[in-house]
């Protein structure tokens, strides 16, 4: 199938792809599919990473290096919400330390190679280093690039920082603003995936031949496009640097995290690499930041946990009205 062709153009390592409706059924799918694997029940995920509504994903921790997950909504079993671990993000020792203790009953860890959930989170060099050695417990790495994919680089996150995870989740992008997304990887451990191995996975709506269509028709003008990338991140550039300016010039307390497209202020001094550091922003502040730039047109995500995102439709002056409106709300 022609999508699942530029999937494996933007992805190299990837063997083969299963499309799925969405981000949640790709997470959901591609967790089965990894305990399928590997026979073992437990999953790794970080505290402030977002994977879509399965059960098992919708687990909060509380403090420590290692906590057994518990329920974050209503109507998850918390027998269930056991079986996923928690960690701290960009806490390299501290995975260390679970894969030397807990490895061998893991399956998986997944992530958001650059977090956009948690507002901007940047992975440190250490920390992508430490998720390379699941391998050696024979751990599978789930890169989630449903946010990222296609986005910070024609190849995602994957591409940009140099990843070789062993399943990558995609949606968003990928279907062209169309219900679709995929779990995609190595031949060995996609051969597992029903009908060709036991983890069954289906769905009616898969693949369906309306949202294939709009996700090729996009990727298609991505690949043809490709000053899209070096043209988003001059244009984040210069968000941020406005951002800081403007900012700093108020004497606000600020910390700007940004990759390409993506970016957020948070309000403190920083810097703001895990989840404890960007729920230190004052939450008040962004109330007004937000209702500000609103009051003035511009409509910044609604939540300082949240990334911002610019587009391509996004030009140079949108950027300088922000700023302006910034100004004029401060
Ligand atoms: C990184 C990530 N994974 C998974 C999902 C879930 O995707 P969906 O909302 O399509 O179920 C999201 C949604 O925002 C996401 O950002």
């Amino acid at each position: 199938m022609a999508l699942a062709k530029k999937v494996k153009r933007a992805y190299p390592f990837v063997d083969l792809v299963r499309f799925v409706n969405s981000g949640t059924e790709a997470t959901m799918s591609a967790l089965r599919l990894a305990r399928g694997y590997t026979h073992r029940p437990y999953i790794v995920k970080f505290r402030g990473n977002y994977h879509g509504h399965a059960d098992g994903l919708l687990v909060e921790a509380g403090s420590g290096a290692l906590t057994l997950g518990v329920p974050s909504s209503a109507g998850v079993p918390e027998e269930y919400a056991r079986l996923t671990l928690v960690l701290e993000y960009n806490d390299p020792e501290g995975l260390r330390e679970v894969l030397k203790r807990r490895g061998e009953e893991i399956a998986a860890i997944i992530f958001e190679p650059v977090v956009g959930n948690a507002g901007v989170l940047v992975p440190t060099e250490d920390f992508l280093k430490a998720l390379h050695e699941a391998p050696e417990f024979g751990v599978l790495l789930i890169a989630d690039e449903v946010m990222t994919g296609f986005r910070l680089a024609f190849g995602g996150a994957t591409e940009l920082l140099g990843l070789q995870p062993d399943l990558v989740t995609l949606g968003k992008i990928l279907g062209g603003g169309l219900p679709a997304a995929a779990y995609a990887g190595r031949r060995e451990v996609m051969e597992q995936v029903a009908p060709l191995g036991p983890v069954y996975q289906a769905g009616t709506l898969s693949g369906n031949p309306l949202a294939m269509a709009a996700g090729l028709a996009t990727l298609e003008i991505l690949e043809e496009n490709s000053g899209y990338y070096a043209y988003l991140e001059d244009l984040g550039a210069r968000l941020e640097r406005g951002l800081k300016e403007v900012l700093s010039e108020k004497g606000l307390p600020h910390t700007v995290n940004r990759v390409g497209s993506m970016i957020t202020v948070f309000f403190t001094e920083g810097p703001v690499v895990t989840f404890q550091d960007a729920k230190r922003t004052d939450t008040e502040l962004f109330k007004r930041f937000f209702h500000g730039l609103l009051d003035r047109g511009i409509y910044w995500p609604p939540s300082n946990f949240e990334a911002a995102f610019l587009s391509v439709a996004h030009k140079e002056e949108d950027v300088e009205r922000t700023l302006e409106a910034l100004r004029k709300a401060l």
